[in-house]
């Protein structure tokens, strides 16, 4: 298996919303009577016409299972599951598929990495660093593995802006620290942290770096070896994509050394009740019969987003930030997350307003966004508000659905008076 180097396209400088929009069936629908302004592109994405129909071609005409049979089937489903190992590794410029484990999702990959690397790797004084935006899925997995080892969890300071305190992280790493568990874009704040720059500091100490980067891949172009990162996790559904399906990239020396975390077909070479002899990296992390049909749309995924170039969707969404920023300002909507890099998120609390009040009227306007804590609880707690409402955008999002997100909230301030 192997990559072409020229890997991710980041020709386009610029697109064409309208011709965007026209490749997601979903936002052409009325919601309560009016049309839909979907603005809940974090939580999950609307899946792009490409991925759509490679989903439904593979199911219409290939479907059958993988690494298992001689007849044409098979083999085809076999052809487009790896055909779409390679396009994640292209996406990330990967050295290699090899470097790319299909997972149900970004959860599930760094549950791979505590319980595979985690267990091996994990003692009594051992510590696991991570920060304070981390999403639930980048502090649990390693709460567990730290009371399974012994390993103690530090957390990394942010400040009022939802910055990361760089000088705190950097106090914080010491030889016993293993694990460094880092968001690359919160879903949460928006913030936009710099990988390459705190990769370079965990190893100096040794330690290996673990990234969730479900909120960075739909939104900027990445080059894993360029980061230096060990391990890299992605979620289909963040990326125009289907539900159940995601990637974790991992160095290949690391792959290599790390146990299988489950058991079953697919994953061995050979078995016998004496002993079992384990497949080659990925495959021995992928047990049972995968998702298939939810890899060949994640592959469809990647190609739509690099067909579209990263740096013009970056910018699309920068300026719809800045847009929102400054439609959206008033005296009584306190913004969280004021990170000067930042995603396209933004989450806000209103006076006197809870924020599930906020996005029940808001979706009677036809306009849906996310309330709650975002799975994010320590940056509620940190923030000291109990929850926010979170407006995220995407490649197909317009400056008339903030216009329309404005308008929803004066009717929500008509409403509490
Ligand atoms: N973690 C997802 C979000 O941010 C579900 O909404």
């Amino acid at each position: 298996m192997s990559v072409a180097a020229d890997h991710i396209a980041t020709v386009n400088t610029a697109f064409d919303v309208d011709t965007v929009r026209d490749q997601f069936p979903a936002l052409h629908q009325e919601v309560h009577g009016k049309p839909l302004v979907y603005l809940d592109t974090a939580a999950s994405a609307q899946c792009a016409r490409p991925v759509i129909d490679a989903i439904t071609a593979y199911t219409s005409h290939d479907h059958s299972n993988v690494h298992r049979g001689v007849h044409a089937l098979s083999q085809r489903a076999t052809d487009a599951y790896e055909q779409a190992r390679a396009d994640v590794a292209r996406f990330l410029n990967a050295p290699s598929p090899e470097n790319i484990v299909y997972t149900r999702g970004t959860t599930e990959a760094i549950n791979l990495v505590a319980q595979s690397h985690g267990r091996t790797n994990l003692g009594p004084g051992d510590e696991v660093l991570i920060s304070w935006m981390e999403h639930h899925a980048n502090i649990v997995p390693w709460q567990q593995i730290c009371e399974q080892t012994g390993a103690t969890l530090k957390v990394a300071r942010i400040d009022e802006r939802g910055v990361l305190d760089i000088a705190h992280f950097e106090s914080l790493l010491n030889e016993r620290t293993r694990i460094v568990g880092l968001v690359h874009v919160s879903n949460a704040l928006g913030t936009v942290n710099p990988i390459q720059e705190l990769t370079a500091l965990a190893h100096r100490v040794g330690a290996v770096v673990v990234v969730d980067g479900a909120q960075a891949t739909p939104h900027m172009a990445l080059d894993v070896q360029a980061l230096d990162c060990d391990f890299y996790a992605l979620s289909g559904h963040k990326m125009y994509g289907p539900t159940g399906i995601g990637a974790l990239y991992g160095k290949r020396d690391l792959l290599a050394a790390m146990p299988p975390w489950q058991g079953g077909g697919d994953m061995i070479l050979a078995v016998s009740f004496e002993k079992t002899i384990y497949n080659d990296v990925p495959f021995k992390f992928e047990a049972g019969t995968p998702n298939i049909a939810g890899a060949v749309g994640l592959g469809a995924a990647c190609r739509f987003l690099s067909d579209l170039g990263l740096e013009a969707i970056a910018a699309h969404e920068r300026a719809l930030l800045d847009y929102a920023m400054d439609v959206l300002a008033a005296d009584d909507l306190r913004i969280i997350g004021t990170a000067p890099d930042k995603g396209g998120v933004l989450s806000f609390v209103m006076d006197d307003v809870h924020p599930h009040d906020i996005g029940t009227i808001v979706d009677s306007e036809g306009v849906a966004i996310r309330t709650g804590h975002h799975c994010a609880m320590p940056v509620m707690e940190f923030f000291d508000v109990p929850a926010t409402s979170r407006a995220s955008f995407g490649v197909y999002t317009t400056r008339a659905d903030i216009d329309r997100l404005k308008v929803a909230l004066d009717r929500v301030r008509e409403m509490f008076g």
